[in-house]
């Protein structure tokens, strides 16, 4: 009997199991309540006394060997299952990648750019923050002229004076201190101004200014390509410009496009007129052209500018400028099907 139980813990010992199952029908057969141990401690009663303490204490080993097993094994499969749930199920296919949506702003931005880039224009960039020169002074803004409180500035240094650029007209004065004409480039970038911050006003914004400058070039270029660009932005195509005032062009003017009044919306977002102002723009002044190094007497041009917020408003009907800024991904993922 001694040899038997010696054995069965060898057997015992070298057991191993990859399922519950297998450690459940492990337990029944050495522990269950018609299992091997039972008959053993049956088949002891008969066992001769002289024999009683070695095989009774083999026979106590043995069960305690096969608990501990049992226990271990558990345990283990256990550790296993909790590893499965960290790593989840490697066999499963994987998620879709989630994709982003690119900025309403950036959506916008990029059909300007394109839209003038099939007639001719180049993109031109330049820093967010500017000396007075480019800011002001080159584009016939001298000091204390009145104008300048048109664009109330953010000013980092004071004299000489270093600023937010307030538009990216300061782009173009880089742009020609650079380049001889011909010159035909738009200038997309971030703008700031001190402003109390609306529903409809931001102190910081986003805009493209469109400069063009050769010989020759007149009043009707000008309304032209305005009068492209608005067809092939909104799919409108009756403009006007009124008659307005820039320091860097003269004449000037601000550009409406007849938006309809078909809906309750097209009511409200032209004040009940149909028209919408969507830029200004005019003849590059020839004090400008002098100070970037033009000679006005050869060259001519015009210059137009507007912001991006509020086509980009107009296009998707956002009624709030703030929620550019606010990176809301409930706001962005809207975005997600246009390019
Ligand atoms: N720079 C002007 C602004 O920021 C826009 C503009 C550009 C007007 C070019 C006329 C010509 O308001």
């Amino acid at each position: 009997m001694l040899n038997k139980v010696n054995t069965l813990i060898k057997e015992i010992n070298n057991f191993t199991a990859s399922t519950k199952e297998e450690v459940e029908q492990f337990r029944i057969k050495f522990l269950g309540s018609k299992g091997i141990l039972k008959e053993l401690f049956n088949e002891f009663k008969t066992v001769d006394n002289s024999l009683k303490k070695e095989i009774g204490q083999a026979l106590n080993t043995l069960r305690k060997t096969a608990a501990e097993k049992v226990n271990e094994l558990k345990e283990k499969l256990e550790e296993k299952t909790e590893q499965k749930a960290i790593y989840g199920d490697l066999t499963r296919p994987a998620e879709p990648i989630e994709l982003g949506a690119r900025h309403p702003i950036s959506i916008v931005k990029n059909k300007i750019v394109e839209i003038f880039s099939r007639i001719g224009f180049n993109v031109s960039e330049g820093p967010e923050i500017e000396d007075d020169w480019h800011n002001f002074t080159a584009l016939n803004l001298p000091e204390h002229h009145p104008a300048r409180d048109m664009q109330d500035t953010f000013f980092i240094e004071k004299n000489p004076d270093i600023l937010l650029r307030t538009h990216t007209s300061s782009v173009q004065v880089r742009y020609m201190e650079n380049h001889k004409p011909p010159i035909r480039t738009v200038s997309p970038g971030r703008v700031f101004r001190n402003e109390d911050i609306s529903a409809r006003a931001h102190c910081i914004f986003h805009q493209v200014e469109g400069l063009y400058i050769d010989k020759d070039v007149s009043f009707a270029d000008l309304k032209q390509t305005l009068l492209y660009f608005t067809k092939e932005m909104f799919g409108k195509s009756k403009i006007r410009l009124r008659p307005s005032y820039f320091p860097f062009t003269e004449p000037s003017a601000e550009v409406d496009i007849y938006w309809g009044l078909e809906t309750e919306v097209d009511y409200k977002i032209t004040k009940g007129t149909g028209w919408l102002e969507i830029m200004g723009c005019g003849m590059v002044d020839p004090n400008v052209l002098k100070n970037a190094g033009i000679d006005p007497n050869e060259y001519s041009g015009f210059a137009f500018g507007m912001g991006i917020e509020r086509i980009a408003m107009l296009l998707y009907q956002i009624p709030d400028i703030r929620m550019f800024y606010e990176n809301d991904t409930r706001f962005l993922e809207q975005f997600k099907s246009v390019l």
